[in-house]
């Protein structure tokens, strides 16, 4: 579909522009892909750190729940690594850097600005996926971004405030 000739003016090609963020190359999947795991190393690290550090009565609640993202972040890391191995790369080590604070609003932020950040990035990924034919990789990710969600609604609600819209049309077409 993607291959079609333009020969219909600049609909086509404004729709062939669009979607070439789906089109990638295994290898940059594959650094896409670690990308995602070193983000998810990320949150596993936030989400063991704040799960502890946060204080108040208030964020009592909120802390059980970080300290069960900490697990399902875990199962995520597990499953883009071996997605990455399948592919023929090598699952990097190294987790994006992790922002500490003393205070427990913040350190809610930090969290909910990384979840927006990954929610976006696996939507791509899905489209990604799905351009290459891998279906079943496409599957995966749709199952951890139905997580990633459920983390944003979690501190989006801990903070009092709405969900982001966090994929633009552009991104969406
Ligand atoms: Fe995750
Ligand atoms: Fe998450």
């Amino acid at each position: 579909m993607a291959d079609r000739q333009s020969s219909k003016g600049t609909a086509t090609a404004d729709r062939k522009e669009n979607n070439g963020a789906a089109q990638v190359t295994r290898e940059e999947l594959i650094n896409l892909l670690n990308e995602d795991l070193a983000r998810e190393y990320q949150a596993i690290i936030a989400y063991v750190n704040y799960s502890q550090v946060l204080k108040g009565a208030q964020y009592m609640a909120i802390a059980g729940e970080l300290e069960k993202h900490a697990a399902e972040e875990l199962k995520h890391a597990l499953i883009i690594a071996k997605q990455i191995d399948y592919l023929g790369g090598m699952p990097t080590v190294t987790p994006l850097a992790v922002k500490t604070s003393e205070k427990a609003e913040d350190m809610l932020r930090f969290d909910l600005d990384n979840e927006n950040e990954t929610v976006r990035n696996y939507r791509q990924r899905v489209r990604q996926c799905e351009a290459m034919g891998e279906y079943a990789m496409a599957e995966h990710i749709r199952e951890i971004l139905v997580q990633e969600q459920e983390h944003q609604i979690d501190l989006a609600t801990a903070l009092g405030k709405d969900v982001n819209e966090v994929t633009s049309p552009e991104q969406r077409a």
